[in-house]
This record gives structure tokens, C-alpha cells and sequence, in this order.
């Protein structure tokens, strides 16, 4: 039966069978969360790309589709792109008898053995593609990908970036109808360039907190493979302004999106219902996704993910703002509650011990915690609250934990997960980390070492000290061989893979304080429901 193998994610995205790479043509139509997807359908590795295809009503109950744009040639690929709804009929593709909501345009990048061109197909029910008999960009190279196209409402146009990737360039296009492209502008060499540039998305995020919460505000998002500091592929991103022409970034700092090694290709999803910004990322990375030990299939895409940002007190190093990502709607999939540690003062014993939970049932799991330490952490503090994820044995285990001091820094450790698999290739390196908490004013001027910034809001700033304390909250979703951990409500997020030895399970979650000044303020171990029938 599927989607009961080794290793097999119950409620994380992952095809029937064969390859899976970036998630594409993101779009929400008639109640439905549409998810395309890069695909093989014929191989376990990458090739052969095709768009497959499957929607859902909650962002995690899928339902497999058919492949929805092939190639006609054998040795050309459908390479990444996006979806919109063409509401106004732009384009004059549709019918007037068409709703609005059901005018679906892919706009997509066609890979042949000479050349790389942008193109476009059109469905009037979200299932059934048509190719456009055009080329809608061509520039004679084989470098020329990912064309995500958003309707840009400032200016009444539709805008496309593609990448350059050797070029370290993005390029922003405008058209009144989908099919004839103008460039607008370059947008190059800013942040990490890695080794190439792939999908590109601009979008405009909530502020979540701070003066102007509210408001948005336009983040470029692009994907870099290899050249990520922690290895392989990484997700960057630049905050600052759209006029409708130009994108101007606000600095050249690095930042990137996720601290984790398994998080790449994010694309944004369009006609969001509720004009918050969602999104989802392949959890995997191109230096060992093809040799990964699943079967019959190989990928999964990350948790769909609420995007925000979240202001922190200025500084010349982190600027205001970081991107903060958090799992969108898991209400649809919580379960039972295994574990309920409210830290009140009939409870001043149990929040200053460990605690180990049995992760009863077939699902996933989340693990939610909040750490209370003293005011006057520095550099000299060094004590960690983490969550040791044990496999069945006892004997492998994968731990996401905060280490606390100066600066806070959250970590993944998967050293002891599915070591077997994990020596024989050297790639899979077992630990990242990212930067929570700064307390310093010292920073180097050019890069951002995780999605993390500074000490906290000058207003948290001030309520910890009134209160001689501070709070770090941590969750952790963990579902068969995927982990991913979000520091202080997504301000922070590590998304890693893991593949333990012997097929085993996780069983068990060891929740442990490293010493005697640090007490847990609540703990709360959460059943997720395996969403595959
Ligand atoms: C990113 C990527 C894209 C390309 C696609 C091919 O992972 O390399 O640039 O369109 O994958 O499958």
C-alpha cells in the first residue's frame, strides 16, 4: 500500500512514486490550494521534467491529479514556473462563459538540449492544460529559468522575474496580457550569489509587529544552488521597495530563509484567500536528494508556511526586519494531545525537570515549548533546552534545541540519525544552526549569518528586564524522516531530513533543560494527523 514505506511522510507533501523537486504554479482557486510540482514520472533522479499536480482544501489533504503540462519531445523538460488566474481575461484565451476564478494561466520554462525559453499554457478548469503555440521570452541561452508571474496591482500590469543563474542576474518583465513581455529591469550580485540564482518571487509580506504592522512590505526571494554556506541549495531573500519598475533592496546584507539543510526552490502562493502570504519549499537539497534512501519515491515539500515579518530594534547590521516563517493552519491536522505541562506554581518542580514523551500514533508530531531563562544571559551562559527525537530502539535520535547565551543560537543535530546511510555520503552533514537572539552591538557589516536577528523588540527588551526574565519558545514538527524547528514563533525555522537506520520509527521525545537557572514555562506534545487514505 502507499504511503506506508520506510521513511514515508504522513503529512508532508511527497508523490506516489518516482522523483520530486521544486514545487511550482502555486495558486489558490474556488476553495481549492493548487500544488504543481517538478516531476519525473518515469525515474527516481531528476530528469524527464514534467509538471505534476494535486490540490487541496486545507494545504494538507492532497489529492493526486494528473500530470498536468508534459513535454512533446523526448529530451525537452517543463522545467519550474507559476500559475495566476487570468480574471479579467487578459490574455482573451478564455471564454466569456469561464468564470473568473477558473482562468488558469501557467507560465513556465520549456529546457531543451540548445536553449531555455519562458512559455505558457491555459486551463479553464485547473486539471486540463493547453500549450500556447508562442514563445513568450527567448534570449538564446541555457541559462534562462523560473518565470514567476504575480499582477501587480500599483502599476495594472503583470510582472514576471525570471533568472539568469550564471549571470547572478534576475530579470523583471512587464505585459498587459500575458503573452507579449517587456524588461523592465536587472536586478544582480546583491546578497550571496553562490554558484547560480534560481526562482526568483517577488512578493509583498505582511509586517507583522512593530510601527508599521499593518503594512507590507516587497521581499525578493531567490533560491541559490550550490554555494549555501551549510552546503548545496538555499533559500535568500532581500527586503525593500517595488515602484512598479525597479526592485531596490534595502542593503546587500545575506540573509537567508530557513537555518535547516532541506529547504529549497520556495515559491509564494498567488490569489491567496485571505491576503496573508503563504508558501511552500522542496524539503531536500541537490547535493544528495538523488541518492536518498526512500522508495519508490524521493522528495517531500517542507510544511505550506505562513510568511511575515517581524520587527526588531534597528541596527546597522540586521536592518528591521527579518522573515519569519510559521506551519500555515495546522489546526486542520492537530489531534490528541499526548502531553500537557502548564508551568504554574503547583508545577515549579516538573519545569525544572526532564521530560520524556511516548509519540503515540501513525501521524506526525508537534512539540511545542517555551524556555524561561534569567535576564542577564551573556556569553558566559551556556545551557540548552532541546527536544531529542528517538528512534524505537532508543538508539538514534535527531535533537532541534536553543543554545542559550550570547549569542542565542537554534540548533538541528542529526549526528546520531541514520548514521549508515548518512557515512556514506559526505554531503549529509548533521548540523546547522541559526541565530536567535544578539545581544551584542558588534557585527560584521556585510553578511547575516541566519534568518535571526538581535536582541529583541525594544519594547520585549524592556518588559524582560521589568520581569528579570526572558522567553525563547520553540516547536518542532517532526514526521517520519522530516524535521523542522521554529524559534520564537517562525522567527526562526530549520527544516532538515533524516533517515533512520533499521526503517525505525520516532518514538519518543526527550525534552531536557541543561541546568538549574533555565525552567520550562510550558510543554505541550501534540499529535498531527496522517492525511493519506
Ligand atoms: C531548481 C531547478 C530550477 C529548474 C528545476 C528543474 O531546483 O534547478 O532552476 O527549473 O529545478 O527541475
Amino acid at each position: 500500500p502507499l504511503y506506508t514505506e520506510a521513511h514515508r511522510p504522513q503529512f508532508h507533501f511527497s508523490p506516489t512514486d518516482n522523483f520530486m523537486n521544486d514545487p511550482n504554479g502555486l495558486v489558490y482557486s474556488q476553495g481549492l490550494w493548487h500544488l504543481f510540482y517538478q516531476y519525473n514520472p518515469t525515474q527516481l533522479v531528476a530528469g524527464n521534467q514534467h509538471w505534476g499536480h494535486a490540490v487541496s482544501t486545507d494545504l494538507y489533504h492532497w489529492q493526486n491529479l494528473p500530470i498536468a503540462i508534459a513535454p512533446e519531445r523526448e529530451g525537452d523538460g517543463i522545467f519550474s514556473g507559476s500559475a495566476v488566474l487570468d480574471v479579467n481575461n487578459t490574455s482573451g484565451l478564455f471564454e466569456d462563459s469561464t468564470p473568473a476564478d477558473s482562468r488558469f494561466v501557467a507560465v513556465y520554462t520549456l529546457n531543451t538540449p540548445t536553449e531555455q525559453t519562458q512559455h505558457l499554457a491555459y486551463s479553464s478548469d485547473g486539471i486540463h492544460f493547453t500549450k500556447l503555440n508562442q514563445t513568450l521570452l527567448t534570449i538564446n541561452s541555457t541559462q534562462f529559468r523560473d518565470p514567476k508571474v504575480f499582477w501587480d496591482e500599483g502599476q495594472s500590469q503583470w510582472v514576471m522575474t525570471v533568472a539568469h543563474p550564471q549571470e547572478y542576474a534576475v530579470t523583471f518583465y512587464s505585459s498587459p496580457n500575458l503573452k507579449d513581455w517587456q524588461e523592465l529591469s536587472r536586478f544582480r550580485m546583491t546578497g550571496l550569489p553562490g554558484y547560480q540564482y534560481e526562482c526568483p518571487d517577488l512578493v509583498q509580506i505582511p509586517i507583522e509587529s512593530g510601527p508599521d504592522a499593518g503594512k507590507r512590505r516587497w521581499v525578493l526571494v531567490n533560491s541559490i544552488n550550490p554555494g549555501s554556506p551549510m552546503g548545496g541549495s538555499i533559500v535568500q531573500y532581500y527586503i525593500g521597495d517595488w515602484d512598479g519598475r525597479t526592485f531596490t533592496a534595502d542593503d546587500a546584507a545575506f540573509r537567508y530563509a530557513d537555518f535547516g539543510k532541506d529547504y529549497y526552490a520556495f515559491q509564494s502562493w498567488s490569489n491567496s484567500p485571505d491576503g496573508k502570504a503563504y508558501g511552500v519549499a522542496w524539503a531536500s537539497n541537490w547535493q544528495y536528494t538523488q541518492v536518498v534512501p526512500t522508495s519508490p519515491f524521493r522528495s517531500f515539500q517542507s510544511t505550506p508556511r505562513e510568511l511575515t515579518l517581524k520587527y526588531y530594534r534597528p541596527n546597522p547590521m540586521y536592518g528591521e526586519y527579518v522573515l519569519s516563517s510559521k506551519p500555515a493552519m495546522l489546526d486542520n491536522i492537530r489531534a490528541k494531545t499526548l502531553y500537557k505541562l502548564d508551568a504554574d506554581k503547583h508545577h515549579q518542580h516538573a519545569a525544572r525537570a526532564n521530560h520524556t514523551v511516548a509519540l503515540r500514533g501513525d501521524g506526525g508530531f508537534e512539540i511545542d515549548a517555551t524556555f524561561v531563562l534569567p535576564n542577564d544571559v551573556n556569553a558566559t551562559y551556556n545551557t540548552i533546552g532541546s527536544f531529542e527525537i528517538l528512534s524505537s530502539s532508543g538508539k538514534q535520535s535527531i535533537t532541534a534545541g536553543i543554545q542559550m547565551g550570547e549569542p542565542t543560537v537554534a540548533f538541528i543535530d542529526r549526528s546520531n540519525a541514520g548514521r549508515r546511510w548518512a557515512r556514506t555520503n559526505p554531503f549529509f552533514t548533521d548540523k546547522s544552526s541559526g541565530i536567535v537572539r544578539y545581544q551584542s552591538e558588534y557585527a560584521p557589516d556585510q553578511y547575516i549569518l541566519g534568518p535571526l536577528p538581535p536582541s529583541a523588540t525594544a519594547a520585549e527588551a524592556a518588559a524582560a528586564k521589568e520581569a528579570g526574565q526572558q522567553t525563547i519558545s520553540l516547536k518542532v514538527l517532526v514526521d517520519r524522516s522530516v524535521l523542522e524547528a521554529f524559534a520564537n514563533d517562525g522567527q526562526l525555522s530549520g527544516t532538515s531530513v533524516f533517515f533512520f537506520d533499521n526503517d525505525e520509527k520516532p518514538a519518543t521525545v526527550r525534552v531536557s533543560i541543561g541546568d538549574d537557572k533555565l525552567r520550562l514555562g510550558s510543554l505541550v506534545v501534540r499529535q498531527l494527523k496522517s492525511t493519506w487514505p
